[in-house]
């Protein structure tokens, strides 16, 4: 951990000589980066960049990249992850030592921080995932996620560029209601219909894409968005808490 506290140390000097890290961890409210090197309150064996990559990128297996990410979503799912709407054997407890403000510093952080992955040309994604299958309830991933999973508006998550693996088992999670913490049931719902062979192919081509985003988002599939998650959620009869 001695290049976690070199890195600490220098962040510290970066930032203008902030005061020092002090005994009550008051220092680690001041940025989300300090908490994204240090891991604030849990200490340095929670530093996200130890996991996540020091670009945010994530490592390519199990653990996701961040950067570039909406910020309201990067900061739900720490959220969800402290109120176990979203189990993780290693995110629960990482989450539940930030405090709120904590939980947005580093949210935005790394929402802020640049995909640096080389902008290649995105190639075309599997039939269910553009078109969906209408005989079997599936709405196509591509009109709230985007045709090349580049995410669409805050609510719905960028997934090009995720690994594999880490898209393989949100989705058997959310088939064993281990993820908990989709909007009116959205990815529940449209997860069910999936078989084994569909989830991978999905998930190895959306591994493939590159995570750079275009700047403006769509207002046209925003609405779709909405329009499809809203369709969605009255063909399963999920019930809308408040509506
Ligand atoms: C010990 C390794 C480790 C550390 C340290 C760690 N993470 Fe994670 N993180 C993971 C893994 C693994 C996952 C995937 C968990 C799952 O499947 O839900 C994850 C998932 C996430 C997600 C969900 C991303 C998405 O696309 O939905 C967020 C947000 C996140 N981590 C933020 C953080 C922040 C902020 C920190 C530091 C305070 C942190 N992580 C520290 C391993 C780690
Ligand atoms: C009606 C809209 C909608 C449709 C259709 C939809 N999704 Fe989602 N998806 C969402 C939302 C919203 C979330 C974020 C849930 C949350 O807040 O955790 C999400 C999250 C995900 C995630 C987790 C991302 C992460 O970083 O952890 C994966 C993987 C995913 N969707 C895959 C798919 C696939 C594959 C399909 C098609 C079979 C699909 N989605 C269809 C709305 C949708």
């Amino acid at each position: 951990m001695r290049t976690a506290i070199l890195i600490v140390l220098a962040a510290g000097l970066a930032a203008g000589c902030r005061p020092a890290a002090n005994q009550t961890g008051d220092a680690f409210t001041a940025t989300g980066e300090l908490i994204a090197l240090s891991g604030g309150e849990g200490g340095a064996t929670n530093a996200c960049f130890a996991c996540h990559g020091l670009r945010g990128e994530g490592d390519g297996v199990a653990t996701p990249r961040l950067a570039g990410l909406e910020a309201g979503y990067l900061q739900k799912q720490l959220d969800d992850y402290a109120a176990d709407l979203r189990h993780d054997e290693i995110m629960t407890p990482i989450a539940r030592h930030l405090g709120h403000d904590d939980r947005r510093a580093v949210a935005a952080y790394y929402a802020a921080l640049p995909v640096t992955d080389p902008a290649g040309s995105p190639t075309q994604g599997p039939g269910l995932y553009l078109t969906g299958d209408p005989a079997r309830g599936l709405v196509a991933c591509a009109v709230c996620h985007g045709p090349t999973g580049q995410g669409v508006g805050p609510a719905n998550p960028a997934l090009a560029g995720q690994p594999a693996s880490y898209t393989v088992e949100q989705l058997r999670r959310w088939l064993r209601s281990e993820r908990r913490n989709d909007p009116r049931g959205v990815m529940t719902a449209a997860a069910a219909p999936l078989t084994e062979p569909e989830i991978r192919a999905i998930a190895v081509w959306l591994e493939t894409l590159p995570s750079s985003r275009p700047p403006d988002t769509d207002v046209a599939s925003l609405s779709a968005a909405g329009t499809a998650s809203a369709r969605l959620a009255a063909s399963h009869g999920i019930h809308r808490p408040g509506r």
